[in-house]
């Protein structure tokens, strides 16, 4: 989603939020801009597409020469991707950038049309600047706080006003915003990665605080203009975690970085053999009260979400119902102080899990968040927080901040059981240990990538692919479904093995590829009837399953091995070569595969 930056210093201010802008690319953008004061004068640049096109724009027609300006990347919601409908956006006075959603914005079009206002864009952010520029009379602040009152939805604002060349305001309700601290410089931005090139120090800044950089310096108010004190951050990683380290994408870097994410993430909740959960406030005591557990997030994040079911239900015996946040929140859950709400988000800005968490607050409900990204609002309003240590995740199509959440899955599984006494507290050491192990074996699968990359090759040019699987095996087939999808355009669809006759058996037509999971020793000899079932029809198989399992060649053509360990856990190194093919297929074909077309890394509206 969109991505907004800003800046008040002594560098080249273009340069600068050109700079920041791209470590924002992740969010997803079809179009960028800058406005930067130039003597006394704001001058704005913005264009439909990449960064790069802005910045050959910028060298073609003139680089603006400032050191006081706000940038945006935009990803269309109110208006096709174009020049025109690109923010910044504004009026003689004020010039705004826009990450949310204005809910009202035509109601207010309509009372500044009637004030004789006229738009040249779609979008909904220039009726928030026109309307900061009707109610503006010499004093910014005042302005904001009238706008304020009357915008509904959600926002993240960097302004300026032209009467005060070295200053920008910037405000937010329900997208993120963060401020950056250097010395003579300040900033904002929507996430610490735009900044952490020019400093680590930074303020996370909670809904309706106003922001004013003013002289390389950070001035923070509530929304009725007093100061507040708010705690000076640093970020504990640096500019290596957010570059590419010798990988040619992020995905592949991220792929990579699995084995230490994992052992990062589930290390500090290890004591002495056992899981433990209490930094978060979660005692023993407290998860065996629980009746029912909820999981609700969205996308991958929800996908890891169903491997959690399984391993919960399974080991700890609690039922544990699966929602996408944007059904959950519509569908009137039935949930009671007795339940246990776990949302789960990378980001920890998506839109539809955040209301999701809100709600099952508001009921009574005890929440519980898994969350990446320090500091989010999912992760400042659950009562309790996990985080995953999975360090920045830069890629559209997530994959470590995944494979962690899995890993804070089974942790919670196995402490969860062990406090319901459904498992020994020798087969939870046991269990423990075994997650242990899971990052080296992670690294053996990583060397299969060249087999991974050739099976891709053949998958480039299919049309419709299905991935099929039982079990924990059918959620892992969903994840490996959707990464295919975001990223290599390829239609897919995953399946319930057993389920494939009732339906979507007719689609299997001569070589349709079919990736078939099958690492649940209990369910392989079923699974191996359905593949039989495709294979007649057809379909060119690739079975991915135990490396000491035979496959004969009226099953497969392909076979990925994997490294055996406890069935429930082998969703982790399972998931590793679904990924793998994901990224070939798209590499292969040419695919912008860190940011593939439509999507965007954090989604911040509905
Ligand atoms: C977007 C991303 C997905 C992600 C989902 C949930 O759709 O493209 O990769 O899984 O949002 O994001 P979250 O930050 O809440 O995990």
């Amino acid at each position: 989603m969109c991505g907004i930056v800003g800046y008040v210093g002594k560098k080249d201010c273009t340069k600068v939020l050109l700079d920041s802008l791209k470590k924002l690319e992740y969010r997803g953008y079809d179009s960028a801009g800058v406005a930067v004061f130039e003597n006394g004068e704001i001058k704005i640049s913005k264009s439909k597409g990449r960064l790069a096109v802005l910045e050959q724009k910028l060298q073609k027609e003139g680089w603006i020469n400032g050191t006081c300006g706000i940038g945006h990347t935009r990803w269309a919601t109110h208006g096709e991707p174009s020049d025109i409908n690109s923010h910044p956006h504004g009026s003689a006075r004020v010039t705004i950038v826009h990450n949310g959603i204005i809910e009202n914005y035509q109601k207010i079009k309509a009372f500044l049309i009637k004030k004789g206002y006229t738009f040249e864009s779609e979008t909904d952010t220039e009726t928030v600047a026109k309307l900061l520029d009707y109610y503006y009379e010499g004093d910014p602040m005042a302005a904001i706080q009238k706008v304020l009152g009357e915008i509904e939805g959600s926002y993240a604002l960097g302004m300026m006003f032209k009467d005060f060349p070295n200053r920008v305001y910037a405000v937010r309700k329900d997208s993120p915003l963060i401020v950056g601290v250097g010395e003579d410089e300040a900033f904002i931005a929507s996430d610490v990665p735009a900044i952490i090139k020019y400093t680590r120090n930074y303020y996370l800044i909670d809904q309706d605080e106003i922001v004013v950089l003013d002289d390389g310096k950070a001035g923070i108010y509530d929304i009725h203009g007093m100061p507040v004190d708010k705690e000076l951050m640093t970020a504990d990683w640096d500019m290596e975690a957010a570059e590419k380290g010798g990988y040619p994408h992020f995905m592949l870097k991220e792929i990579n970085d699995q084995p230490t994410a994992i052992k990062t993430t589930i290390t500090p909740r290890i004591n002495e053999g056992m899981p433990d959960l209490s930094e978060c406030g979660m005692t023993l005591e407290k998860l065996s009260g629980y009746q029912n557990i909820f999981v609700v997030a969205c996308g991958t994040a929800m996908h890891a979400g169903l491997v959690g079911k399984y391993v919960i239900e399974q080991l700890a015996r609690v039922p544990v119902t699966v929602d996408v946040a944007s059904e959950f929140r519509y569908r009137n859950p039935i949930l009671s102080d007795k339940d246990l709400v776990i949302v789960v988000s990378q980001s920890g800005e998506t839109a539809d899990t955040l209301e999701a968490l809100r709600l099952s607050k508001n009921v009574g409900a005890d929440t519980l968040a898994i969350v990446n990204v320090k500091g989010s609002s999912i992760a400042r309003e659950a009562d309790m927080v996990l985080y995953t240590h999975a360090g920045p995740e830069i890629s559209v199509a997530s994959t470590k901040a995944y494979i962690v959440q899995i890993a804070v899955f089974y942790l919670i599984a196995f402490e969860l059981a062990f406090a319901k006494g459904a498992i020994s507290e020798e087969e939870c050491r046991r269990l423990t240990g075994v997650l242990q192990s899971v990052p080296d074996l992670i690294n053996v699968v990583l060397q299969q990538a060249e087999q991974c990359k050739y099976i891709a090759s053949k998958l480039i040019n299919a049309g419709n692919l299905l991935y099929i699987g039982r079990g924990l095996d059918y959620a892992l087939s969903m994840e490996g479904s959707l990464k295919l999808k975001e990223i290599s355009y390829i239609h897919s669809e995953s399946y319930a093995a057993g389920e494939l006759k009732h339906g979507t058996i007719s689609l299997v037509t001569e070589g349709m590829p079919v990736i078939a999971v099958a690492t649940q020793r209990e369910l392989f000899d079923k699974t191996v009837s359905n593949v039989k079932e495709v294979k007649a029809r057809g379909a060119s198989v690739i079975f991915v399953t135990h490396s000491y399992k035979t496959i004969e060649s009226d099953v497969a053509e392909y076979k990925i091995g994997l490294p055996t360990i406890d069935d429930i856990l082998m969703p982790l190194p399972a998931v590793v070569p679904l990924q793998l093919i994901a990224y070939y297929t798209a590499v292969l074909k040419g695919n912008d595969v860190d940011k593939p077309r439509n999507l965007a890394k954090s989604v911040t509206v509905e």
